[in-house]
């Protein structure tokens, strides 16, 4: 569109000349229309095509064009001795005066023009430096890696001017991307990003494999694009640009905005994603270190809780077992992930604090005198004191503590009540019940289930909860398939 202002702008000179012209020539009010053609091109023009319309408006109100003019049967320039009442220099004055009004109009437009720009950057750097500190909190907040990609996905989708944002995980072994957060996926591309996205097409393959950041103006014209061009219809983009995600020379994902129509990415916006994609990168990998902390924490922690079980000769797998029953009943309590990830450690660790008990006592078959129970009913006391000793297993005190109360008051160690014993204590109490009555023992066969779950029903709202008793007993008892995949 620019391209028609100059030859508009000369155009308009000549027409004013024209009229000028066929009008008498000059002195003519028609003259001061010059004015028009030399603003407008200061305004719309570079510096120097607006210099060449104001120096042509200038000959255009001088005597150069006279022998022309005479020519043509026209007239002369003027004839007047004080041409357009300027005095004799009157055709001077008028061509410089068209020339300055250019230069400053132009130079005022330029310095607002850069002031704009300049409040703009600023502006935008203030968002993209707010943008980095909520990014900094989420790396701060400890949240998972998915947690902490399905955020980011929002963050980079909320700042950017673009038409979507997200990013994009890399699946080496499958040579995929997939997407974390799926609820953000348009419904026609479901099926498109559940095959996964092609790992080597497409700016977020390009920037994944070269490790640079790619950008295309118009992703239908782009050699890169072969199956992600369906995903581009689909999607309704027609611009995009990827950056990689990468911390320590690996690579983990690519940052991807797109727009709707044709968009060429500027260095100013290209920095701006570089600066987010790394602190992705930060945010990604500390929750990766954080994930796999705390498997290795937990692995090391159930290791031990089986070490001091194999001491007990009838329990087999309880552990693990009751880590089950405990994460199924906490899945469908609706709890939180941490929550639920709390109820695995607590119900498998719930007996540890039976290192103390000697082995006399607790492979005892026959009846235990008061004594040795009051011994036996230590574990909880010392189990919690083993977890208060070590700093991530502090969630897990209260279950461990407090596993043997009863609802009805009459439990130990503190003799809690009702809803004043700790959640956790109260699924492990029904849990690990379950699984003593379900499991053989050296004395006796294991119970069938369907009387383990006629004595939980008995001693619901007495020695349990009746409510978790409910709930685990849909949950455990006849759990529905997809709930069993979840936890196993
Ligand atoms: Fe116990």
């Amino acid at each position: 569109m620019k391209f028609i202002y100059f030859p508009a702008a000369l155009c308009s000179v000549l027409i004013i000349d024209l009229a000028i012209d066929t009008t008498g020539g000059l002195p003519n009010q028609l003259a001061h229309l010059y004015y028009i053609p030399v603003v407008l091109s200061a305004l719309l023009l570079r510096p120097r095509l607006s210099i060449v319309i104001a120096l042509l408006a200038g000959v255009a109100v001088s005597p150069v064009l006279d022998p022309a003019r005479t020519a043509l049967g026209i007239g002369a320039y003027y004839d007047s001795p004080e041409p357009w009442n300027l005095g004799a220099s009157g055709w001077i004055v008028r061509p410089l005066a068209f020339v300055a009004i250019s230069l400053l109009a132009g130079r005022l437009l330029r310095e607002r023009t850069a002031k704009a720009a300049a409040e703009t950057r600023g502006a935008s750097r203030g968002e993209e430096l707010g943008l980095l500190g909520r990014i900094d909190k989420m790396i701060l907040s400890g949240s998972s890696e998915e947690d902490a990609i399905r955020e980011l996905t929002r963050l980079v989708r909320e700042f950017t001017p673009g038409h979507s944002a997200g990013v994009l995980i890399a699946d080496r072994k499958r040579k995929t991307f997939h997407i974390i957060d799926t609820d953000s996926v348009a419904p026609e591309l479901v099926d498109l990003v559940q095959q996964g996205l092609p790992i080597d097409e497409g700016v977020a393959g390009w920037a994944f494999l070269h490790g640079r950041t790619a950008t295309s103006r118009n992703v239908f014209v782009d050699a890169r694009y072969e199956k992600m061009a369906e995903v581009a219809r689909r999607a309704g983009y027609t611009a995009a640009a990827a950056v990689p995600i990468t911390l320590d020379d690996v690579t983990l994902g690519v940052l991807v905005v797109t727009y709707r129509g044709e968009h060429d990415f500027g260095p100013e916006e290209v920095a701006t994603l570089e600066r987010i994609a790394g602190q992705a990168a930060i945010a990604i990998s500390n929750a990766k270190q954080r994930e796999s902390l705390r498997r290795l924490s937990h692995e090391t922690a159930i290791v031990l809780a089986e070490a001091i079980e194999s001491r007990d000769p009838y329990t087999g797998d309880h552990c693990s077992r009751l880590s089950r029953f405990a994460s199924l009943t906490a899945t469908a309590l609706e709890l939180s992930p941490t929550e639920i990830e709390t109820m695995r450690l607590g119900a498998a660790l719930h007996d540890v604090g039976k290192i103390v008990v000697p082995d006399h006592i607790l492979k005892k078959l026959d009846k235990l005198t008061p004594d040795e129970y009051a011994i036996i009913k230590q574990h909880c006391y010392s189990g919690g004191q083993i977890c208060k000793r070590v700093s991530f297993l502090e969630a897990v005190y209260p279950i461990v503590y407090h596993h043997h109360e009863r609802f009805d008051g009459r439990g130990y160690p503190d003799g809690l009540a009702g809803h004043s014993i700790p959640l956790g204590a109260r699924i492990v109490a029904v849990a690990d019940a379950y699984d003593a009555m379900t499991s053989d023992r050296t004395y006796r066969k294991a119970m069938a289930q369907e009387q383990a779950e006629a004595i939980l029903r008995d001693g619901a709202g007495s020695q349990w909860d009746p409510d978790i008793v409910d709930t685990f007993l849909s949950a455990v008892a006849s759990p529905a398939p997809e709930r069993l995949a979840a936890v196993t």
